[in-house]
């Protein structure tokens, strides 16, 4: 992704240490985190310092990694098991984080009792996890591009941008692609509350990229919606069922209720490592529930009845028949065809 002219990743390695853009802080502030350890990597991850679904699976990969250099040779299988077990634990929602740790710790797992060979297989592995899932980040740009006509206007919530992946984005990578093929499109940008992604975070990339936008709060997409203002919906996807229901930011299913009252598809972008394929439909998606704080308060700042408690679900489930389709780096498929397409 371009920020200020320079090209960037969410995530890199860079001289023995996990590099990360910090998301807490854009778009006021671009920092960048090093982080030395698995503990740190864990920490970032549970704390949002980098977040979206591809993006801390691949913080994940790295983080195994980084456990795998320090696990000792007497109880290496155990070491780097419990650091699975423990970065996984830091957000349940996204199985992305799973798919990763799996990938990377399957491929360990192959060399021991080779413990040299198996740290430096965890760090190829969690670049192989890397490279491919911001070139599926780039193809299911290119089959959602194709969804996209000249003039629309296009929904999205959250940040499904290339912040949210290691690069591209997955709702975005369409909306970026077909910008940059010449449509002239406009994305209204739900704000996304309680932490803001879309008014921060997408709104920041689109800018970045030239793309005309405005943010919307969360209540608005009805009235742009009866307005007859928008012509299609693409969001991301934290986790998809077999079934095609899927999970993703708060919000998420309202707008796929509105969109089917008004006839608007809407799509859902998602790389192959959102795909749970142990997951028969949406009731079995384990929602994260957040510290009410992040509704009550802002940077400190009291936002509401201190005296009252809040209710903070991080996702919820969109059924497969809200969904018009998956877009994936294999192609667009229909909801409830798209796990078994993914995998020929
Ligand atoms: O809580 P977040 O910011 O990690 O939630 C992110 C989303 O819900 C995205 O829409 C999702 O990860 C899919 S796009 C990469």
């Amino acid at each position: 992704m371009l920020i200020n002219g320079t090209q960037y990743r969410s995530v890199w390695w860079e001289d023995d240490c996990l590099c990360m853009i910090d998301q807490n802080k854009l778009p006021f502030e671009f920092s960048i985190v090093r982080l030395e350890t698995f503990q740190q990597v864990a920490e970032a991850i549970r704390h949002m310092t980098v977040r979206g679904a591809p993006a801390i699976g691949a913080a994940g990969a790295y983080g195994l990694a980084m456990a795998a250099r320090v696990a000792p040779d007497g109880s290496f299988r155990s070491f780097i098991r419990e650091a699975k077990e423990f970065l996984a634990s830091t957000r349940p929602t996204a199985i992305d984080l799973y798919n990763a740790l799996e990938f990377v710790y399957d491929e360990v797992l192959k060399f021991i009792p080779n413990y040299d060979h198996a740290r430096q297989v965890a760090l190829l592995s969690a670049e192989d996890f890397v490279r491919d899932s911001a070139a599926e980040c780039l193809a299911l740009g290119e089959h959602g591009a194709d969804l996209i006509e000249d003039g629309d206007r296009i929904l999205t919530h959250c940040n499904a941008g290339a912040l949210a992946t290691v690069d591209w984005g997955t709702a975005l990578s369409p909306i970026r692609l077909a910008h940059r093929q010449g449509k002239k499109i406009f994305v209204y940008v739900d704000e996304t509350r309680p932490r803001f992604q879309g008014a921060r975070l997408t709104a920041f990339e689109l800018e970045q990229e030239g793309i005309p936008h405005a943010i919307i709060t969360d209540a608005a997409a009805g009235y742009f919606f009866w307005k007859r203002e928008i012509d299609l919906v693409i969001v991301g996807a934290d986790r998809i069922c077999l079934n095609g229901d899927i999970a993703n930011k708060i919000g998420t299913y309202e707008k796929a209720v509105l969109a089917k009252e008004h006839k608007v598809p809407f799509w859902v972008a998602a790389p192959l490592s959102t795909f749970d394929l142990n997951c028969p439909s949406g009731e079995k998606i384990p929602i994260e529930y957040r510290d009410e704080t992040e509704i009550k308060q802002y940077n400190g700042q009291a936002l509401s009845n201190p005296g009252s408690s809040a209710l903070n679900p991080g996702f919820d489930i969109t059924p497969a028949d809200y969904i018009t389709g998956i877009i994936t780096p294999k192609g667009v498929f229909l909801p409830k065809e798209a796990s078994q397409k993914v995998q020929i």
